[in-house]
């Protein structure tokens, strides 16, 4: 057991995927794993630990942020040995051929700060994917019919943003979505020495305004875990 984590040691998988909603941990455990069962639910960030095709898999709900996301990677991999972390999840469009329910696989997160700011200082670090993840997701999401994209992504402090020039700079530069967690994952990784990769699905977009309805969200977040738990597992 750790603060925010009530499983008990061997009850987390070294393989976890987060998502930010814990309902969506929910259904993903239930919809992905065989045998799934709860093991945490301390504030309600459910998680869940059950198999994927024989391989063990956890389940846990990062919540919405790189504060909220820090607590949980922190303790998953300090006190549980996570040592392989996906983060499953949003992300709004920010290119015009990025659509919605497309796929963005992040291989860079852009941030303007995050829970690790303070330790870098002067220094702006570049938070990055594993590479033996990003190239494994790669492969799993050719051949859907799900359109993925694979770049950069910005993850930002907030969601309902009063700089739009921010965001105009990471179009500029050609970010493909923006969401609020996967640079403080990727740094974590990093430090940890632990393989890290965010699969997202666009759920609504910047210049376009559209956004999923919450009907088409479980189809389109569907592939999405599927690519993450392929990913996981490829040698
Ligand atoms: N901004 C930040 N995070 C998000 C968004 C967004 O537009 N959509 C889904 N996650």
């Amino acid at each position: 057991m750790t603060v925010h984590i009530g499983a008990k040691p061997g009850d987390i998988a070294p393989t976890v995927l987060m998502p930010g909603d814990p309902y969506r941990a929910k259904w993903a455990a239930e919809t992905f794993l065989t045998d799934a069962k709860l093991v945490n639910e301390v504030r309600g960030m459910l998680g869940y630990t059950g198999t994927w095709n024989g391989h063990p898999v956890t389940i846990q709900g990062s919540g919405m942020g790189m504060p909220s996301l820090s607590i949980y990677a922190n303790e998953l991999m300090t006190d549980y040995d996570a040592q392989t972390l996906i983060r499953i999840g949003s992300c709004g469009g920010m290119q015009p051929h990025v659509g919605i329910r497309d796929v963005i696989i992040a291989m860079t997160a852009t941030t303007i700060t995050s829970p690790s700011s303070g330790i870098f200082r002067e220094i702006n670090f570049a938070p990055c994917a594993d590479y033996g993840l990003l190239s494994a997701a790669v492969n799993a999401a050719a051949g859907r019919a799900t359109k993925t994209h694979v770049g950069g992504i910005y993850s930002s402090d907030v969601f309902y943003a009063e700089r739009p020039d921010l965001d105009e700079e990471m179009v500029r530069h050609g970010i493909l979505g923006v969401e609020m967690e996967a640079a403080e994952l990727y740094t974590l990784a990093a430090r940890h020495g632990r393989r890290a990769l965010a699969v997202l699905t666009v759920s609504d977009h910047l210049q376009t305004g559209e956004a999923l309805p919450s009907e088409d969200r479980e189809r389109s977040f569907g592939d999405m875990v599927e690519i993450a738990l392929e990913a996981a597992f490829t040698e």
